[in-house]
């Protein structure tokens, strides 16, 4: 039964119909397994084209994989790893950060998903310290789980901070495709050269199936990584398949018209929606995601022919999502519908 349309989540939104295609084509013959494919080696080569040669390219299944076995891998439990109180690490991970890496995370408060140095220095008062866990990594998600998105300077100034202060920045890219539309800067600049360390970088949000990669900027860095990735459960036997999703959003720049595609439609929502008086907008609309308060009563209305969550019930926020596949009528029925369950 699947019987309302989603602004939930672009996780609601189906497989690619080019990301279909291409598993259907990996899927002919046999391939050795564990990576060792010639769909794996196409996909590693397509992202090194973006990020360069030497980046050190691994495939996983989940984002939260992604995240925590990298972050397990540059860490000791004795470390802290400091990001935001929005961040999908603190809240939707079930812990597995912590019980994986046994480091303390260390939540700053934010009130649009960005953290900044300034709130991270006076953690540093810890280091060197017995008493307290070890700041290590700072860890930032782009596009930030809000919607919204750092600006190059903004991680610059993290990325130097974080370096010179013998830490390693994390950016958790599991929208990371929205925020290279937003930003329009090619994905080197916001990443490598803008300083991060480890990039989680995710497909399966931009019309993949199961395609998530972690890749480390820092080649030494990522030494020993196929055993800790093993050691995590994400080393996939028939990889090809998630490899060769990898290659459909690559080729042509899927990737990115996806991309663009989800944060226009966001965009024309917000525009919509500016005008109903009883919807406040909450977020900055950058990429894929409108965030607004509206009377509890048309939110009850709403969810009854449209899927979506409720972020805050405190204030009757809730987050709309778009995906690559929504479509400009679908934006027209979503806002007409908001209309009449506001009673404007
Ligand atoms: C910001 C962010 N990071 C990571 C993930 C991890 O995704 P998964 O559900 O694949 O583990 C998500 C998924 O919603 C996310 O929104």
């Amino acid at each position: 039964m699947n019987p309302l349309k989603s602004f939930a989540s672009d996780n609601n939104a189906p497989v690619h119909e080019a990301v279909f295609r291409a598993m259907k084509e990996a899927n002919s013959g046999d391939a050795i397994g564990y990576g060792d494919d010639i769909h794996t080696m196409a996909a590693e080569q397509q992202i090194k084209e973006l990020l360069g040669r030497d980046a050190s390219v691994w495939f996983m299944l989940t984002g939260t994989g992604a995240n925590v076995a990298g972050l397990a891998h540059i860490t000791r439990p004795y470390h802290a790893i400091i990001c935001s109180d929005k961040a999908h690490l603190e809240n939707d991970e079930c812990g597995a950060p912590e019980k994986m890496t046994g480091c303390k995370l260390i939540r700053l408060p934010s009130g649009d998903g960005k953290i900044n140095a300034s709130q991270i220095y006076p953690l540093l008062d810890s280091i060197g310290f017995p008493h307290h866990a070890q700041p290590r990594v700072i860890s930032i998600t782009q596009a930030t789980e809000l919607g919204t998105v750092y600006q190059l300077d903004e991680i610059k100034k993290i990325a130097s901070f974080a370096r010179e202060h013998g830490l390693y920045l994390h950016m958790d890219g599991a929208r990371i495709a929205n925020a290279a539309a937003s930003l329009d800067v090619p994905l080197a600049e916001m990443t490598k050269h803008a300083g991060v360390d480890l990039l989680s970088f995710g497909g399966t949000k931009n019309g993949a199936m199961a395609a998530e990669a972690l890749i480390f900027f820092n080649k030494e860095l990522s030494e020993g990584f196929e055993y800790t990735r093993k050691q995590s459960m994400q080393l996939m036997s028939k990889m090809r398949y998630v490899s060769a999703q990898f290659s459909a959003l690559f080729s042509g720049d899927l990737w990115l018209e996806n991309a663009r595609h989800a944060n226009k439609m966001a965009r024309i929502l917000a525009g919509e929606i500016k005008q109903i008086r009883s919807v406040t907008i909450t977020q900055k609309v950058e990429t894929n995601a409108v965030f607004v308060t509206l009377p509890a009563k048309a939110i009850e209305k709403l969810q009854r022919k449209y899927f979506f969550y409720i972020w805050d019930a405190r204030n009757h926020e809730v987050r709309w999502m778009t995906a690559y596949n929504t479509t400009e009528k679908d934006i027209d029925d979503f806002v007409s519908a908001i209309k009449e369950a506001a009673g404007e």
